[in-house]
């Protein structure tokens, strides 16, 4: 061995892992991205209670109709006072039922399956946006504070071995009602 001075790689016997100067900022860069991705996520989820839509469990839907299935007769339980679950069915093309009333303030659990293809489920101005399955029941929940009607719309194109002819037609709605809308019942 000559008697040059010996690198701090050879010393340590480790492998010299020569980075270059540009590769060692793409480096940083990416690693920087990643943390803020990590962090964009976390306030999404942590500080705006955005979810991702959340698969519950399979069904198989020739069962929706039988009387033991809670689809069987969909619309809104009431599971204690403000806190409701909504049993609903998507198929070509409307939505049942195709219209809920709760109260203000109320947070509901959907619970959500096709009938016969592929659908989506969005209520406009709330954290609601997924894709509903025949075969699969999709869950959210959301918090309705602010009275006033939510339009639930169908956000895939859908149509049953034909054309989407009424695709567009696809909705149903969320009747929040507010304090005096209540104590009037
Ligand atoms: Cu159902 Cu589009």
């Amino acid at each position: 061995m000559s008697d040059h001075a010996h690198t701090a790689a050879e010393q340590s016997n480790l492998p010299d892992l020569h980075i270059d100067r540009y590769e060692g900022w793409w480096i940083r860069i990416s690693l920087i991205m990643v943390t803020v991705f990590a962090v964009a996520v976390a306030i999404s989820s942590f500080a705006w209670g955005i979810q991702l839509p959340g698969y519950y469990q399979r069904i198989d839907p020739q069962t929706l109709n039988d009387p033991s299935s809670p689809f069987a007769n969909p619309g809104l339980r009431e599971l204690a006072p403000g806190k409701y679950e909504a049993y609903m069915t998507a198929q070509v093309w409307s939505f049942s039922p195709s219209e809920l009333r709760i109260p203000a303030g109320s947070e509901v659990t959907f619970y959500v399956t096709a009938r016969d293809v592929q659908h989506g489920f969005k209520i406009a101005e709330t954290n609601i946006n997924m894709m509903v399955l025949p075969g699969q029941i999709s869950t959210l929940k959301a918090t309705f504070k602010e009275p006033g009607t939510y339009n639930l719309l169908c956000h895939e194109y859908c149509g049953a071995g034909g054309p989407t002819i009424g695709h567009h037609t696809m909705y149903a709605q969320i009747i929040v009602e507010g304090e005096e809308a209540t104590a009037a019942k």
